[in-house]
């Protein structure tokens, strides 16, 4: 458990360097505790978008500190641990992204790219979607051209359906959300039959097929609040077990077992310790940085999400 005296000094070094500390839900707890501002990727890049400091500290995985730093160009970001990756990120590189493209030239793609991607496949996207707005952005795509779904293809074959919009989507995937088997979640509501089952869209259609509510985290939040029900199942990464109990308090919120599968916890997003998170206030490093073209190639797509996510 860290010491008061890392709080205390991330906040002093906050202040003294007119820094924000953003945080994704799956962050540990004690990171959520002490930002500024805890959100889903949507969120969090409007956050970012809003923010008036000199230094963001963004607590997440690379491309969400990436983002802020596309949308903030004037701002230096940090992230706590440079190796906080992404599977899912990992799943698309940008060389066959660009090749695909080249040798689909005829079909002049429309491309959508989940904002869980580098930046540069944010720059071959003409809009990019969050999982909280990906339902309403793909129904917006242009009805005169195919759409490339990148690089989900557990969020791009959900909004798929939700929309009716036929797309060819990228066989990626996230490492954890992939593991939760359909098995399990079909025991645990045996288990517990008056909880709904809630599923973040990334995970299978098997497992899709079980949910009460398939949503992005932050609308978990809402849709547990709303509901009558005492206790809930939670299909998602275990950070954010953490914040429905501080923002919906009263109630049981049940997570999928770790020991039944190697689902449950991000290896990256569990990276950033408060430890260091002080010492990137500190020393303003790991410190993200973009070559100006491409981060404007990215800037484009990311505003377009933006203005039609409004
Ligand atoms: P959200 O878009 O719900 O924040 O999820 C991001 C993520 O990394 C899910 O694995
Ligand atoms: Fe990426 Fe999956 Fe981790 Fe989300 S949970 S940051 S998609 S690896």
């Amino acid at each position: 458990m860290p010491t008061l005296d890392v709080r205390e000094e991330i906040l002093r070094l906050k202040k003294e360097r007119r820094a924000v500390i953003l945080a994704h839900s799956y962050q540990r707890p004690e990171i959520q505790d002490i930002a500024d501002f805890v959100g889903d990727s949507l969120a969090l890049a409007r956050a970012a978008q809003k923010t008036e400091c000199d230094v963001i500290a963004f607590c997440g995985v690379r491309f969400m500190a990436e983002t802020a730093l596309i949308l903030n160009p004037s701002k230096t970001v940090v992230l706590p641990d440079g190796d906080a990756a992404c599977s899912l990120e990992a799943s698309c590189p940008a060389d066959e992204l660009a090749a695909f493209l080249d040798a689909h030239r005829d079909e002049n793609y429309y491309v959508i790219a989940y904002v869980n991607c580098s930046v540069g496949v944010k720059a071959l996207a003409d809009v990019i979607v969050t999982s909280g707005n990906a339902r309403n952005i793909v129904a917006q795509a242009p009805a005169d051209r195919p759409v490339l779904f990148v690089p989900d293809r557990n969020l791009g074959a959900w909004t798929a359906r939700l929309t009716g919009r036929g797309m060819t989507l990228w066989q990626g995937a996230c490492h954890v959300h992939e593991a939760f088997e359909a098995a399990k979640i079909a025991e645990l509501r045996e288990r517990y039959p008056d909880a709904p089952v809630v599923v973040h869209p990334e995970c299978r259609e098997n497992v899709r097929l079980l949910a009460d509510c398939v949503c992005s985290t932050e609308k978990m939040i809402g849709y547990c609040r709303e509901s009558g029900a005492e206790r809930f199942i939670i299909v998602t990464e275990s950070g954010i077990l953490h914040r429905l109990r501080r923002l919906v308090p009263g109630r049981e919120f049940i997570g999928v077992p770790a020991e039944s599968c190697s689902c449950g916890e991000c290896r990256y997003m569990k990276l950033n310790t408060l430890e260091k998170l002080r010492d990137a206030l500190l020393t303003l490093s790991p410190r993200i940085e973009l070559p100006e073209e491409l981060r404007k190639r990215a800037e484009r797509p990311l505003l377009r999400m933006l203005e039609l996510s409004r």
